[in-house]
């Protein structure tokens, strides 16, 4: 089987080069003529643990290459993975323009083809969707039906930036979402060959099911953290109890596990804001207000605001007041900056007349773009703490963890640090600096 993937982005380029590390042949599509000429130089157009040697090496080895020829992908291929953006309205709903436009493409290049395509989609897209709007552009642009020459799936996608390799190639689970027993027959078979011995539980439905597990999977998992993030504002507000010791202990209780319950400076990234917005205007559309994903991006919004005041209950007014952020994407190991808590964060901090530094060891050219020139960027830890008044560590990158109290002391105009991820040793920093840690009694 051989297969083109049509967007070369995170999702993209991270499933075909694991594709293709497996000996699998396939054709990345992509608009964008820079970046084609990247990948097929083994180049990838981010940063991701781990995928640029195997992308290297795919390249090299001949089983990857990327086109810009649409229907030189499709023609050259048996399944087509749909793997273009889902972006977000600025009502919150979600914006399916590339997905329309990549169905239509997909048309038009079938009509030249004989042979049977499976398409599936990969893209997190409301239930609904797969079926009724890239079916049908499909069927329009191509003049063929659904069901005889061209199958229809829908896989979504569960891998984490910063471990998306890792991710892909150990998935917990596999969801096929299928058009008829036929699709689902090809895309099954095509997991079990990638995944050997080692293929997980694979679970059938229909198409609209699938569609929805995706949403019912980053809505639950965007809530446990805003729930950490709840029982931590409240944690804070009582002598001696610490919101770490709590979530490890509840972390035991097989119902809840230990997952996604670290308290901390919020969830950001490409999906959890642009997917429980989608749900709750998909929802709300449907005549339901819902309640619990209304809260959980309540909580998140406020949380960037909690940490800002927490460095006014030390500071006082930010006025003119140096703050050093250390780490601006969104987590580790990637250096994205969709929905970065850092931008929040920043924009508070300079509205109340912050002077704001960051540092990021990978994400300063992005953060600079989402961001821009109201803070300054550092080039290095010590950099961004000199003179500072107030350090906040926002995100936590393994370099951060080894920093030590006297890294704080011997750079800063006043040792005030809040840990916003709780990676230091509250003990050990609060005998020699002003330490706050998100989720303690800080009082
Ligand atoms: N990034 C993640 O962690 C993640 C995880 C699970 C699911 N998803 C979902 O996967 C989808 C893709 O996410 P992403 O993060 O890879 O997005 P992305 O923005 O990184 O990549 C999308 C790519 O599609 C390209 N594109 C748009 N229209 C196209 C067209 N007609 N033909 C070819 N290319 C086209 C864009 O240029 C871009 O490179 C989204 O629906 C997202 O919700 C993302």
């Amino acid at each position: 089987m051989r297969i083109s993937v049509i967007g070369a982005g995170y999702v993209g380029i991270v499933t075909a080069a694991c594709l293709a590390d497996r000996g699998i042949e396939v054709i990345c599509s992509t608009h964008n003529e820079k970046n084609a000429q990247m990948i097929n130089k083994g180049a990838a157009p981010f940063y991701e643990k781990d995928l640029e040697p195997m992308l290297k090496k795919a390249v090299k080895k001949g089983k990857l290459h990327c086109t810009t020829n649409r229907e030189e992908a499709i023609l050259n291929t048996d399944i087509t993975f749909v793997t273009v953006g889902t972006p977000m309205r600025s009502d919150g709903s979600i914006d399916l323009s590339f997905i329309e436009q990549a169905a239509q493409e997909i048309g038009k290049a079938l009509k030249n083809k004989r042979e049977y395509q499976l398409i599936v989609v990969r893209s997190t897209v409301v239930p609904g969707t797969t079926r009724n709007l890239i079916g049908k552009k499909i069927e329009e642009n191509g003049g063929k039906k659904l069901g005889e020459s061209i199958g229809l799936c829908m896989q979504p996608e569960f891998l984490r930036e910063g471990e998306a390799v890792n991710d892909t190639l150990n998935p917990d689970m596999i969801v096929i979402g299928e058009l008829d027993k036929t699709s689902g027959d090809i895309l099954e078979s095509l997991q079990r060959k990638f995944y050997g011995e080692k293929c997980p539980t694979i679970l059938r439905m229909n198409i609209e099911s699938a569609e929805m597990v995706k949403y019912a999977n980053n809505c639950f998992l965007a809530t446990k953290i805003s729930f950490a993030n709840e029982i931590a504002n409240i944690c804070e507000l009582v002598p001696r109890v610490d919101v770490k010791e709590v979530m490890k202990a509840i972390g035991f209780d097989h119902r809840i596990n230990p997952k996604f319950l670290d308290a901390g400076a919020g969830w950001g990234g490409s999906c959890f804001a642009k997917d429980l917005n989608a749900m709750k205007a998909f929802s709300t559309n449907l005549g339901y207000k819902p309640k619990i994903i209304t809260a959980t991006l309540e909580v998140n919004e406020m949380q960037a605001k909690h940490i800002v005041e927490l460095a006014e209950m030390k500071l006082g007014t930010l006025r003119d007041k140096r703050i050093a952020l250390l780490g601006l994407s969104f987590k580790p190991n990637t250096d994205d900056m969709r929905d970065a808590p850092s931008i929040r964060i920043s924009n508070n901090l300079v509205e109340k007349g912050a002077t704001v530094v960051g540092y990021d060891p990978y994400a300063t050219e992005n953060a600079k773009k989402a961001i821009g020139e109201k803070i300054s960027y550092a080039k290095s830890i010590d950099d961004c703490l000199k003179g500072a008044d107030c350090a906040i560590l926002v995100t936590e990158w393994d370099v951060f963890k080894d920093l030590k109290p006297i890294d704080f002391l011997k750079n800063m105009k006043q040792p005030i640090l809040i840990d916003a991820r709780r990676i230091y040793n509250p003990k050990e920093f609060s005998n020699k600096l002003q330490y706050i840690g998100i989720g303690m009694s800080n009082r």
